[in-house]
Formats: C-alpha cells, structure tokens, sequence
C-alpha cells in the first residue's frame, strides 16, 4: 500500500499560476545596468485578486511585463501554471500569451487604424478562430461592456473610458484566467475609472479570473486582497487582507463607486 504521509506530496495541489523564483532583470543601456527587478520570488494562486504599488521607477511595470510574457528574465525561473516559461521560443511564448494572460495598458495600447470591433477580434485571429466564431463572442464583449453602439468607431472617436472598456474587451476575449492591469486608470477621469475598476474586479469575482493591478491609488489599493510593494526592484512587502465580507469590513468606496447605473462613459 502506498504511504499517504509522504511529506513531499502535495494532492490537492494546484500548481500556482504565478511562480517566480529568484527572478532578475537587469537593463543594459550604454555601460550603465540598470535592476528593475532583483530577487523577484512569488508565488499567486489562481482567483488571487493582488494590487502592486511602488514609488515611480522601482519596478512594478518591469515585474509585470516579465509575469505578461512580454519580457524575459535576465535570470531566475518563472513557472505559468506550473510550466516553465524560460526556455520556451518567441513564437511559443506568444501563444501561451494568447491564451492565458490578458493586459490592460494605462494608455490602451489599441490599434488607431482599426474599429473597436477589430481591435477587440485580434486576439481571436491570432488564435485561428472561425469567422462566425468570432463575431459571435466580438458581439457578446461589445454588450457586456455596454460598447455595442461603438463598434464601428476607431479609437480616435471613443472617450477615455470607452478605450479602456475595449482594451478590457480584448484582454478577455480568449477568456485567459490571468489579468493583468498597469495603471488602468492612470488616464481616466474618476467615474471612469472607478467603472473600469468594477468591470476589473466582477471579472475577478465572478469568472475566478486572477487580477493583478499596478496602481499609484491606495485607495484602487486597498480593495485588493493581497498588496504587494516594490522598492528599487526589490518586493519588499507582501500582506494578506480579507477578500470582501471576510472581515465585514466594506471595501473602501473609490471617488465615484456609486455610479453603478451609470452607462458607458459618457464624458466626451
Ligand atoms: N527598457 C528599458 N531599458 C532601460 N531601463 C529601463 C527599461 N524599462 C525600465 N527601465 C528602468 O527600470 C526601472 C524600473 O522601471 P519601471 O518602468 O518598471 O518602473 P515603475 O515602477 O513601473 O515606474 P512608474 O510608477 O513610473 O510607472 C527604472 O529605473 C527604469 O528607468
Ligand atoms: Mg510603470
């Protein structure tokens, strides 16, 4: 009969998503280095809903560019979903990208020449999805972000909040279980931006998706469940506080929390 006090098994392990073990970036420009991340080892399950907060410059976009697959360690390893990343090619990477991280840019990053629409398809053409397959979930991401009236509109001639909404969009569309945010409501007005933030963290409540969200806003913050800080590269703190409704404790309110009945943003 096998042993079921073997210490080293772990059953009811998931592995965790985020893995990084003593991870490092260092930048080369000119003879100067530069550590954006040094000693980097974390560990985030999935469902896990983590703010990351920092002085300017200490890292946190360097760390979560490497956790998005958009960068590469200088050294250390970074297991996603119990895979090892490290040695994985370009054209491997990308895909793995595809399917299990979506990232929400400060500045949208959404391409001026195509309509909200397009924008929001991309991922699933890069996926090789079928026609009517695509339009089918473009159409359901368009009305559940209240973004059905601004399919035909280029980025151009949407307001702040409206880019946002279909950056979410195409974040989301291949249903990836991470989310990563830097700033995203770095360039919105508070309504806005506290829309955003509710859309952001339902996906987390409701779907299970992993949240990460790098902020300068304690108060974006604090409704977080776990915070990490970032100094000169380095996480120099890492606490737990209850999800909501585990300490009875409401969640603090953002600015413009209450604007829940509000429809897509309607500044500009
Ligand atoms: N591509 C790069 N090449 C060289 N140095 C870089 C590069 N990207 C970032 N850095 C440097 O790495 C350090 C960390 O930058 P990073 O953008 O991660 O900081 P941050 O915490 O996101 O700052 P902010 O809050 O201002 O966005 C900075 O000193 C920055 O100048
Ligand atoms: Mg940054």
């Amino acid at each position: 009969m096998a042993s079921t006090s073997d210490p080293s098994a772990t059953p009811e392990a998931e592995p965790p998503l985020i893995d990084l073990r003593d991870v490092t970036r260092v930048f080369t420009l000119g003879g100067d280095s530069v550590r954006a991340v040094v000693g980097a080892t974390l560990s985030i399950r999935r469902g896990e809903y983590c703010s990351v907060m920092g002085p300017s410059g200490s890292g946190k976009s360097s760390l979560l560019n490497l956790i998005a697959l958009l960068d590469r360690p200088t050294s250390g390893r970074y297991l996603l979903d119990g895979r090892d990343i490290t040695a994985l090619s370009d054209d491997e990477l990308a895909a793995v990208r595809n399917r299990t991280i979506g990232f929400v840019f400060q500045s949208f990053h959404l391409i001026p020449r195509l309509t909200a629409a397009q924008n929001i398809e991309l991922p699933l053409l890069l996926a090789g999805l079928a026609p009517r397959e695509r339009e089918r979930r473009v159409r359901d991401a368009l009305a559940a972000l209240t973004l059905s009236d601004r399919a035909t509109h280029r980025p151009a001639e949407l307001s702040g909040g409206q880019r946002q909404r279909v950056a979410i969009a195409r974040a989301m569309i291949m249903k990836p279980p991470l989310l990563l945010a830097d700033e995203p409501t770095g360039n919105l007005d508070s309504a806005s931006g506290a829309q955003v933030v509710d859309i952001l963290e339902s996906l987390q409540r409701e779907r299970g998706v992993t949240l990460l969200v790098v902020t300068h806003d304690a108060a974006l913050g604090a409704r977080a469940h776990r915070h990490l800080t970032i100094v000169d590269g380095r996480i120099a703190s890492d606490s737990v506080t209850a999800p909501d409704g585990g300490d009875g404790a409401p969640p603090p309110r953002l600015a413009a929390d209450a604007a829940d009945t509000a429809t897509a943003a309607p500044r500009s």
